[in-house]
């Protein structure tokens, strides 16, 4: 009985051990990423994640919705504002952008555009 515990640790050990170092690195990187950009708040990232669904991860859409990727903050600011008042027609944007504060709309547009300035 001892025995076989005393394996079973080892096992576990093992296990742990391969995992943490096979996700640290990704890990790493994600802090990092994130972490370099005090500007931006952890609330804008949350919300830009809606956005992905339909522009793609990080806003590069593959198909055929524009992508939001690389556009400066002000430009990403004043495209959701118009979608939500109405006066830029559109087919979705303008219900989904009803959905956001002015603020929420500023602190996606200022994710987005850290994200495409911080890479390019
Ligand atoms: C349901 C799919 C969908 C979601 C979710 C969505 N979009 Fe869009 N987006 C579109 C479509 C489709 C267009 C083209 C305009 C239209 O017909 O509504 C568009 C257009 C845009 C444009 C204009 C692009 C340009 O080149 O001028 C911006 C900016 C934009 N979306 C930002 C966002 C942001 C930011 C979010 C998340 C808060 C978001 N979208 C979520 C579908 C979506």
């Amino acid at each position: 009985m001892p025995l076989t515990n005393k394996h079973l640790l080892t096992v576990c050990f093992i296990t742990v051990s391969a995992l943490m170092a096979t996700t640290s690195p990704a890990l790493a990187g994600k802090i990092s990423r994130t972490g370099s950009s005090a500007k931006v708040s952890p609330r804008g990232q949350m919300l830009a994640l809606s956005c992905s669904g339909c522009h793609g991860p990080d806003g590069k859409s593959a198909g055929i919705i524009p992508s939001i990727y690389g556009k400066s903050t002000e430009y990403l600011e004043t495209a959701l504002r118009e979608f939500k008042s109405g006066v830029r027609a559109s087919t979705v944007m303008g219900r989904h952008a009803k959905g956001y504060s002015d603020e929420d709309i500023h602190l996606i547009a200022e994710y987005f555009g850290a994200l495409g300035k911080k890479t390019r």
